[in-house]
């Protein structure tokens, strides 16, 4: 009888532990949201100067059919407000883009070097993802997390 006491002692027991990481595990999960109203208000003024043509008003896109390449195979450019995929890059990839544009691999996009900053970049990105829903801006901010 002991024993059993014991076992169950142990099984109610790890049980705490695993609920315990669990828990914890989802608080670290958390990544805080960047707040800077500063910047986000700064790369809103970049974005609609450069990008709104092109990307829409709040970056909504222009297109529903933004994944449907034309007839040269060139993609029209999508909402970046959270709707399609631009969460999936990392802030580096994301500034890539930014910077390099995509006409050199055969897209529209054009490149920004020498126009932007290297500040209005992070700006124009930080406004872009201060759109997104808490879901989608956690699973973007996992991917470049340190
Ligand atoms: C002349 C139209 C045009 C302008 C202006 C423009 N873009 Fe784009 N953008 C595109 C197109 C088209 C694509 C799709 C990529 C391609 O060419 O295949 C794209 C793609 C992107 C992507 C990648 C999205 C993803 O989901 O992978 C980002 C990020 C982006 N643009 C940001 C910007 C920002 C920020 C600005 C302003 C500084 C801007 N764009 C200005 C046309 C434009």
């Amino acid at each position: 009888m002991g024993e059993g006491m014991s076992l169950k002692r142990l099984l109610r027991l790890s049980a705490a532990v695993a609920m315990a990481a669990l828990m914890s595990g989802t608080a670290q999960a958390q990544i805080a949201r960047f707040s800077d109203e500063e910047v986000i208000a700064r790369g809103k003024r970049v974005y609609d100067a450069n990008c709104l043509a092109c990307h829409g008003v709040d970056a909504g896109g222009i297109t529903e059919d933004w994944h449907i390449p034309d007839a040269q195979g060139r993609y029209p450019p999508p909402p970046l407000n959270g709707t399609a995929h631009t969460w999936h890059h990392p802030i580096q990839a994301l500034a890539h883009v930014i910077r390099e544009g995509t006409q050199k691999q055969g897209g529209s996009m054009p490149a920004w070097k020498d126009r932007l900053t290297d500040e209005d970049v992070f700006s124009v990105i930080m406004y872009l993802s201060s759109l997104w829903p808490d879901e989608i801006y956690q699973a973007w901010a996992e991917r470049h997390e340190p």
